[in-house]
């Protein structure tokens, strides 16, 4: 089982952005324990951030053609507008899960749309880092 994890726009500031809202723990850190805990599956585990859409809809266009069984996304706020990414989604061909660390909901207005949802498996929303390990089990879940 190959999963790719995509980080978007200033997710790559984890551990110095707002840590009251996202923990005070670097990306690198984070994955670090979300690769490990993927091993301990028998799973391989990648992942990527970038800053820029294109990166991030090349990467779910390129996810079947690199073997990826299943990709877990956080894509920061594009996931409030952009319609580009959502076709990106729709059209990997393999489930994407949709991973938000704050409870967007509970936060301002324009959080609480995100456009690629109906075309993910499923999100979650609210539980930090814990969120990503929460996505290996959501993917253990719908891939069996
Ligand atoms: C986020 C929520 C988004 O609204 C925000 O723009 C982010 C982080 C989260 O993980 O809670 O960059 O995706």
């Amino acid at each position: 089982m190959k999963v790719l994890f995509v980080f978007g726009p200033n997710l790559g500031a984890l551990g110095t952005r707002d840590p009251s809202m996202y923990g005070d723990r670097t990306l690198e850190t984070v994955m670090a324990d979300v690769v490990d805990a993927a091993k301990t599956r028998g799973w391989e585990a990648g992942w990527r951030q970038s800053d820029h859409e294109g990166d991030l809809i090349g990467w779910l266009l390129g996810a079947r053609g690199e073997g990826v069984d299943a990709v877990a996304i956080n894509p920061g706020a594009l996931a409030h507008y952009s319609f580009a990414l959502r076709d990106a989604v729709e059209t990997a061909g393999v489930p994407v899960v949709e991973v938000h660390m704050s409870n967007v909901h509970a936060r301002e207005e324009f959080r609480r749309r995100s456009v690629i949802a109906d075309v993910c498996r499923g999100s979650i929303v609210g539980f930090g880092e814990r969120g990503y390990h929460l996505a290996l089990e959501a993917i253990a879940w719908i891939t069996d």
